[in-house]
């Protein structure tokens, strides 16, 4: 495990390149029923360390389609598995990395999302909150996950937004932050989930940004990292969930960036690329894309600068919105 210091990113590049033809590895296993997720983690990493070049566009979008589901309009985690909201918004931000959404009918996914996925009455509850699939688990990850992926494609018109972020706001806590459902602890990936929905339905004055953001700051720890909730460790991913929620509030300027580029950088396998959550532990493909996202939040040298609402480099956001709407 390497020493603070500069950011390894060849050696990132080259562990994301090779891990997709290493099958027989651990991580390959456990990774299975979420391989288009891994495919946006990794693919989004390489696009923030201008490398995106280095796999072949063609033969992702062919094996992305691959995932997709006709009959429904959603894509599954792989090959052959059930669709699911989660891994329709990956397979759509890889096919956005790519500037490839043409290859998708974008009313059949947002039907989809709306009503064929899983049931005849849709995803969205009478209540404004998203289920995620057909058990009907209800999260304010799947608030976030439908309207990211709607608003990708130009379809937020097609859900009742007000409902949405109505249901959104009821899962505020008096603490200033959001839980996975009413009355749910807070927690700093659902309220990245409900501050990034919030920002993308234009809604933002629901959240009062100094009482957010103190809790957002007191997420930093004494090493430098951000933990998810009081009394947690600190943790890579934590880089993402907190920072993209402070800056969309305006708040970043309250975390000691510096301390906690050096925990990231600190989190690096400096031989062998990758990053993990904490310091010596194993890397893995999720804790690598959300430092290398923590860092490109901060403005690190050589790493583009993302979107913190779409999970995207701020790049791909633009050409999405600024070019002519489909
Ligand atoms: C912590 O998970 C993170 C969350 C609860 C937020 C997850 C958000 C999504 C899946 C939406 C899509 C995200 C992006 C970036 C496009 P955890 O299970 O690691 O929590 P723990 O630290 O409590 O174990
Ligand atoms: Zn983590």
């Amino acid at each position: 495990m390497g020493e603070e210091g500069e950011l390894a990113a060849e050696k990132h590049v080259r562990y994301i390149v090779t891990a997709e033809k290493k099958k027989d590895s651990f991580e390959w296993l456990v990774m299975e029923h979420l391989r288009a997720s891994g495919a946006y983690w990794g693919l989004t990493t390489l696009d923030l360390l201008h490398k995106l070049h280095a796999v072949d566009a063609a033969e992702v979008v062919d094996w992305i389609m691959s995932c997709y589901h006709p009959e429904s309009g959603g894509f599954g985690g792989n090959v052959g598995h059930d669709p699911h909201v989660l891994y329709t918004l990956s397979a759509v931000q890889v096919l956005c990395l790519f500037d490839r959404l043409d290859v998708l009918d974008a009313d059949k996914i947002a039907d989809c999302i709306l009503l064929q996925i899983f049931n005849i009455t849709g995803l969205q509850n009478e209540d404004g909150s998203f289920s995620g699939d057909i058990w009907g688990e209800v999260d304010t990850r799947f608030s976030y996950i439908s309207i990211c992926t709607l608003s990708l494609l130009h379809r937020l018109h097609k859900i009742n937004v007000d409902k949405a972020v109505e249901y959104i706001v009821s899962c505020k806590n008096l603490d200033g932050g959001f839980g996975a459902m009413p009355g749910g602890e807070s927690h700093a990936g659902q309220i990245f989930c409900c501050v990034g929905a919030l920002a993308i339905t234009g809604s933002l004055h629901h959240i009062d940004r100094d009482l957010l953001g103190w809790w957002l700051c007191e997420r930093q720890c004494r090493d430098g990292g951000l933990n998810g909730r009081p009394e947690k460790l600190a943790d890579v991913c934590y880089s993402w969930w907190v920072l993209s929620s402070l800056i969309i509030i305006d708040r970043v300027h309250w975390i000691d960036k510096e301390k906690l580029a050096k925990f990231i950088l600190n989190c690096q396998d400096k031989e062998n690329g990758g990053i993990s959550d904490r310091p010596d532990n194993a890397v893995d493909i999720y804790h690598t894309y959300f430092g290398v996202a923590g860092l490109s939040l901060m403005e690190y040298p050589g790493v583009k600068p993302m979107d913190p609402a779409y999970a995207l480099p701020l790049d791909v956001v633009n050409r999405i919105f600024l070019t002519k709407q489909q």
